[in-house]
């Protein structure tokens, strides 16, 4: 079964699971959206890559416009009972081949998506790639540490990865094939440090210290 066809199943009942649980977690990463107000007021455009049934979009600061995407149209179907308030299109597609211009975005949001995708490094790239110069990309997910033995998670990843999520992805290792991107932050946040939020900003190549 793949992830499209376990997220259908799992769409009447993820919020049941999810919601609340990582509210105030959210609440943290999403406040990194006022970093597109500096260093002169701005109404950004941000991507939500994996929106999902849209437990962010109470938390959103309603002044930027957004576009959410995932692949999974029972999730979406929920997400837009959740977007009234905001300018938002919510459509499907995949974060591992993102169907947008290079350069197009000010923020790409990563909430439990980038170690859900089978391709996480091909992922990261494509918010690379969409990201303007001085962009962020906002994550909240589970990561190994390098070298980190969990033997548990490392275990159970072959199955878990096909029906849910996957368990033994190391964020390093993702990163390291995103050159353009730096870490801002990198806070560990939940289950022993197993979940981190992280900050990332697109550097200019005309200025590589941005
Ligand atoms: C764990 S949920 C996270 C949803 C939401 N971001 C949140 O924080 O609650 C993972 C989501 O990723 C979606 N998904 C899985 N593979 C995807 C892909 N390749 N591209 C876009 N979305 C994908 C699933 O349909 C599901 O909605």
């Amino acid at each position: 079964m793949g992830l499209k066809h376990s997220y259908t199943v799992f769409a009447p009942i993820y919020d049941l699971f999810v919601s609340g649980v990582f509210d105030s977690l959210r609440t943290t990463s999403l406040k990194e959206l006022q970093r597109l107000q500096h260093p002169a007021p701005t109404k950004g455009k941000v991507l939500l890559s994996g929106v999902g049934t849209g437990l962010d979009l109470p938390f959103l600061p309603p002044e930027h416009d957004y576009i959410g995407i995932d692949v999974t149209p029972a999730m979406l179907k929920k997400a837009r009972a959740r977007s009234e308030h905001l300018n938002i299109a919510l459509q499907t597609g995949d974060a591992m081949q993102l169907p947008f211009e290079d350069n197009s975005f000010d923020a790409v949001v990563m909430h439990l998506i980038l170690a859900v995708v089978p391709n996480p490094v091909l992922a990261l790239q494509e918010s690379q790639r969409v990201l303007k110069a001085g962009g962020y990309v906002l994550i909240l997910d589970k990561f190994l540490r390098p070298g980190e033995a969990a033997p548990l998670r490392r275990l159970i990843n072959p199955v878990i990865k096909r029906l849910a999520t996957q368990t033994n992805v190391i964020f390093e290792d993702v990163l390291a094939h995103s050159a353009q991107l730096n870490v801002v932050d990198d806070v560990p946040v939940a289950a022993n440090g197993w979940f981190r939020r992280i900050v990332l900003q697109k550097t200019n190549d005309a200025n590589p210290a941005l």
